[in-house]
């Protein structure tokens, strides 16, 4: 595998998401999001983690670009802290929080490394929650976009990309189906909820929030700026268990409520069927003028691919399996079943349990496995008339892993907690070859 086997112009990157590296959580000025709050019960991660500090970005950007660019990487996928430039959700931006992202981009750009800037990654500004319900009320629709609009006003000339809403499918139901993450509700759950409608309220409201963020961008900045805009979604490929009737429709549920949510309404201008069928009235509607906003609504999809289950009416499964041939599969499914969109890869990668220790956690060769057969298959689609522009690993470094903490490790790069020193593992220099074509 190298570089030459992909397109011209294909942009090998790694993803990062504002929560999980920053630390300086309640520093600098910024508010304090979902996250915050959630985590203060004890046991909401296995090590009772908090984002405090993780991986301490804010102050350690230099040496992660630096060491972005010995590994050869084009770009790198980043999101913005929402209360680090609004701690009030609206209103007064903080300026330490602005310049904070000013000195990464501009810091980026002097070294050659594009951004990829995503505006809202399961970080919603704590009083927005308070005040309103945060993605319950359409109330957040207005205050989403006037946060982007100030991003595009104060990053656009620099941004080229941007992503409004990473994963709202993770957003929707883990925050309010089964209250894994922030805000934590659920039917039962400590702060309460309805895992029968919230879900699909929440989902609306970042359906509408991510599109009127897209229209901002496209009506006032766009054409000056010349840049893209889109959403990145998260996309496990379901394949049948058996091909009785039975799991084949269990498969088709489970595309059609995942990818689909968010998928049909940005290509269709609606919810697709299965759901509309199953979820009834507990599924809002969109008006007339939401949906003509919402269809087209992406000039790129980001795919957000780790592993691929196994269907059984009835079945579920919690674990990332390597199926290299499951994204080949996830990839044409977005090609052929959403009009062919230009598709960018936000995030594919594996974790690691077990050893944690110095030297081993260097020697991730089953990580290398995986990046090898995954991007074969990559380039299999590629190959297939799948129009890719880029990939993300998900992640230049171990990082804060939300519910997991700090014990589930995605990084290329392992970082010592105590002294926030980095040690690049093995698989950087297995994506070095590849990047630079030294093969
Ligand atoms: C994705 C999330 C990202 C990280 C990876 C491992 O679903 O977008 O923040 O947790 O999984």
């Amino acid at each position: 595998l190298s570089r030459d086997s992909f397109p011209k112009g294909f942009v090998f990157g790694t993803a990062s998401s504002a929560y999980q590296v920053e630390g300086n959580s309640l520093k600098y000025g910024r508010g304090p999001c979902i996250w915050d709050t959630f985590l203060k019960f004890p046991g909401a991660t296995p090590d009772n983690a908090t984002a405090n500090v993780t991986v301490d970005e804010y102050h350690r950007y230099m040496d992660d670009v630096d060491s972005m660019v010995r590994v050869g990487f084009d770009a790198y996928r980043f999101s913005i802290s929402w209360s680090r430039i609004f701690p009030n959700g609206i209103g007064r931006f903080n300026k330490d929080g602005v310049d904070y992202y000013h000195r990464l981009i501009d810091y980026m750009l002097a070294n050659n490394i594009t951004p990829y800037v995503v505006l809202y990654h399961y970080d919603l500004p704590e009083v927005l929650n308070n005040q309103y319900n945060g993605w319950l009320s359409p109330k957040v629709v207005p205050d989403f976009m006037a946060f982007a609009d100030f991003c595009f006003k104060t990053y656009g000339n620099r941004v080229k990309n941007w992503f409004t809403i990473n994963e709202p499918r993770m957003m929707a139901w883990h925050g309010y189906g089964d209250g894994f993450f922030a805000p934590g509700r659920c039917t039962g759950c400590r702060f309460g909820g309805n895992s029968a409608t919230e879900p699909y309220i929440a989902g609306h409201h970042l359906i509408l929030a991510h599109a009127a963020a897209v229209q901002v961008y496209r009506d006032k900045y766009q054409r000056r700026q010349n840049g893209t805009i889109g959403i990145l979604l998260d996309f496990v490929w379901y394949e049948p268990l058996t091909y009785t009737v039975e799991d084949e429709y269990a498969t088709h549920r489970a595309r059609e409520f995942t990818l689909g949510w968010y998928m049909h309404p940005i290509t269709f201008g609606h919810y697709p069927e299965t759901m509309r069928k199953l979820v009834g009235s507990r599924l809002p509607n969109f008006t007339a003028e939401q949906s003509k906003l919402v269809q087209g609504s992406a000039d790129i999809i980001g795919v957000n691919h780790y592993t691929t289950y196994y269907v059984r009416h009835h079945a579920f499964s919690k674990w990332l399996y390597v199926v290299p041939w499951g994204f080949y599969k996830a990839v044409m499914h977005v090609k052929n079943k959403f009009r062919d969109p230009l598709i960018l890869i936000g995030e594919n990668g594996i974790d690691q349990s077990g050893s944690d220790t110095l030297p081993h956690a260097l020697y991730d060769t089953f990580r290398i496995d995986y990046f090898d057969q995954y991007l074969h298959e990559l380039k299999r689609a590629i190959a297939d008339g799948a129009r890719v522009t880029g990939y993300f690993a998900w992640s230049l470094l171990d990082n804060f892993e939300w519910r997991m903490g700090f014990t589930s490790k995605f990084g290329l790069v392992y970082v010592d907690r105590k002294t926030f020193t980095r040690y690049p593992k093995d698989s950087t220099r297995w994506f070095r070859k590849v990047i630079k074509s030294e093969e």
